[in-house]
């Protein structure tokens, strides 16, 4: 059981964090900073429950994280769930420098220099850090070219650091399957798009990803037919080619509607929700 812990969940507001965070705000003694751009959205909480707002997207987002922790925690970060993150579904054509490294901030280069900034800041200390990737992380499919690679490239990130890392600092990283958050409605600008099969609920997803820290796991695999499902693909695929060809039509089905917004044809639905 985790408790008596100093835990920093990102994300918190909705989806996965928010439901790692009700995994672990009712044991006993556990004090969890819980960050996202819009903390007053998280509510409803008692006192070991602490709301803090940063944009994690960016250096002085993670700095004045660890800067609140350090003024709220009666010694170090035991527990810090890295997961705030995002997608964007689209066709990958375009020439935008900036749209891409936006993702790559979020996704990416925040939670490498979280690792540094956890390690400084445990000091010889020990620490837990759980890296929310996806199963995308492991299996690219198409609309989310630039989000599978910001998510390969933490799979990557992990693999390396584990064997550079020193003893106090462990690290678990997860591969959540679509889970029924905001996470599509912000990767399509609030239009709705039939995720990949099969989806998840996130509270199935917190409560695997809590009990697989207990265990102190190093991989956590929140939906059992993930890996068998890669397997199969691998060894026949056919298997894989029918599951790609789905993913294409809902593709091919939302770029046409973009088009049509675009020509008037249909609403524009305004974008609800933004990276930065
Ligand atoms: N849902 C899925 O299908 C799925 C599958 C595999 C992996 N994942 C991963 O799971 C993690 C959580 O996603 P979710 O599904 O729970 O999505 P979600 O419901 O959209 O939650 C995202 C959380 O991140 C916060 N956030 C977004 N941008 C931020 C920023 N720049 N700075 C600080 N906080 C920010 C959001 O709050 P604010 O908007 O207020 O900042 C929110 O609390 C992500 O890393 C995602 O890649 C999701």
């Amino acid at each position: 059981m985790i408790s008596h812990q100093n835990i920093v969940v990102t994300g918190a507001s909705s989806g996965i964090g928010k439901s790692i965070m009700d995994q672990l705000v009712g044991q006993e003694g556990n004090r969890i900073l819980a960050v996202c751009r819009r903390a007053y959205r998280i509510t409803g909480y008692g006192d070991n429950v602490i709301p803090f707002s940063a944009d994690l997207s960016t250096r002085e987002g993670v700095d004045a994280l660890f800067a609140k922790a350090e003024e709220v925690f009666d010694g170090p970060i035991d527990l810090y769930f890295c997961n705030a993150g995002a997608p964007y579904y689209e066709r990958f054509d375009y020439e935008d420098w900036d749209r891409i490294a936006k993702l790559f901030d979020l996704n990416t280069v925040s939670h490498i220099y979280t690792y540094s900034k956890y390690l400084h800041h445990l000091n010889g200390r020990k620490g837990r850090l759980v890296y929310t990737i996806s199963a995308m992380g492991e299996m690219a499919l198409p609309g989310y070219a630039l989000y599978a690679a910001t998510k390969f490239a933490m799979k990557g990130f992990q693999q390396a650091i584990r064997d550079e890392t020193p003893e106090n600092l462990s690290i678990s990283c997860v591969y959540p399957v679509s889970t029924k958050t905001n996470f599509f409605n912000v990767g399509s600008g609030g239009r709705k798009i039939q995720p990949p099969f099969p989806v998840q609920m996130p509270e199935t997803v917190g409560k695997a990803v809590v009990k697989g820290v207990e265990k102190l796991k190093e991989h956590i695999y929140p939906c059992a037919v993930f890996l068998p499902s890669k397997y199969l693909m691998k060894v026949v695929p056919p298997v894989k080619a029918m599951y790609v060809k789905a993913q294409q039509s809902k593709l091919h089905r939302f770029v046409k509607r973009l088009k049509a917004e675009e020509a008037g044809l249909i609403e524009d639905i305004k974008l609800k929700h933004t990276i930065k």
